[in-house]
């Protein structure tokens, strides 16, 4: 091996192990949690999408994150934990909405933004900001972890910094393998997009990243809630990640309202131009394009396939990939932030 592999880590060896709810986990678990104890990353299934943790209080084991994802040191990551009580170690302040949030919605998709108490987070946790994320994971798998680790965990979604979040442990063995040393593999995630988060250190708090847990439903619990636009992400970033290309496969994506007959002749036409067309599409569907991927036919479907279908893409020749656009309510406001910014503002019109 030569040294810049050794130094660019590609030397490990990356196991995938199973838990399943029938057999007897105990030896999987101990194997992550000493793994996690000694200071290593394990990637792991949460109800939204994989994770790639690491004890947040170690900084060297935090920094191995970074290394193996590519990341950029200014984007803080989200700290797991597995008792929600857990959050008064780690809050300077936890406003009466962060209390009411969690009653509601913890476990769950829902990372809070609160101030952090001082030095208890290894600094490349928040990347020097004041504030962490934390958030309580609904997964059997990550909740065992956590709480049998009995640490908080930072972990960011579990794909080489720019991918579309790994809905599958295939998906992390795809993007880092030789890079990490254990893959726990819990079966497809059930939500299939981040959660969302939401910085409660505002009036009124502010969702920086649209998720699973709704606009809709945070409103019905504490009220208020305002929601960072794009253009407030270009201006002043407020969660550091959201200036990042994201979320993208190779081929361009673009993102389309057209009607069904106007797409058609679009795909064709574009076709006879050498182009060859993944078309990522609701079911039921009668457009032909050369590659066609079945999103289902709910908004929650299309939530849980969407990363999984962006993915399939890079396997195939396509040199384009069209998605149609959903309306922004409820779980489509995350989808259309996400779809936005994997197609990188390219629309297809007529
Ligand atoms: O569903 C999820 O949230 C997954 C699973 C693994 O839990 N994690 C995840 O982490 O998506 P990551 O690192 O890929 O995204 C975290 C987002 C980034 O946009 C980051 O900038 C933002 O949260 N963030 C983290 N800490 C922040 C802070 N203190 N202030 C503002 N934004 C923050
Ligand atoms: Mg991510």
């Amino acid at each position: 091996m030569d040294n810049k592999s050794i130094k660019e880590g590609l030397h490990l060896l990356t196991t995938i192990v199973s838990v399943d709810n029938d057999g007897d986990n105990h030896l999987t678990y101990a194997q992550a949690v000493s793994a996690l104890q000694a200071g290593e990353v394990v990637a792991f299934p949460t109800e939204t999408v994989y994770g790639l943790g690491a004890v947040a209080t170690n900084e060297t084991a935090v920094a191995k994150i970074f290394q193996a994802k590519g990341r950029p040191s200014d984007n803080p990551l989200i700290v797991h934990i597995g008792e929600a009580e857990a959050v008064a170690q780690y809050a300077e302040h936890i406003p009466l909405v962060a209390q009411q949030c969690m009653e509601a919605f913890w476990p769950g998709a829902l990372t809070l933004i609160v101030k952090a108490k001082p030095n208890i987070f290894a600094t490349n946790v928040t990347a020097g900001l004041a504030t962490v994320g934390i958030r309580m994971p609904n997964h059997p798998v990550a909740l065992s972890l956590l709480q049998k680790t009995g640490l908080p965990i930072a972990a960011p979604s579990a794909n080489r910094s720019g991918k579309p979040s790994p809905t599958k442990a295939e998906h992390v063995y795809h993007d880092l393998k030789g890079q990490i040393p254990l893959i726990i593999d819990g079966g497809a995630t059930g939500i299939g997009l981040e959660s969302t988060v939401l910085d409660v250190t505002q009036t009124p708090p502010i969702i920086l990243r649209p998720g699973g847990v709704t606009k809709e439903m945070l409103q019905a619990v504490i009220g208020e809630v305002h929601e960072a636009t794009l253009t407030d992400v270009k201006d002043a970033p407020r969660a550091p990640g959201m200036k990042y290309t994201h979320y993208s496969p190779e081929a361009p994506v673009y993102v389309t309202t057209l009607e069904d007959h106007t797409l058609q002749e679009m795909i064709i036409m574009h076709q006879t131009q050498h182009e060859k067309v993944a078309l990522l599409a609701m079911s039921p569907t009668s457009l032909q394009a050369d590659y066609v991927y079945d999103l289902g036919n709910s908004i929650d479907a299309m939530s849980i396939k969407l990363y999984d279908a962006l993915r399939a893409c890079d396997q195939t020749d396509a040199t384009m990939i069209i998605v149609r656009a959903v309306p922004l309510q409820g779980v489509g406001t995350a989808i259309m932030n996400r779809l936005e910014k994997a197609a990188g503002g390219n629309r297809l019109i007529k």
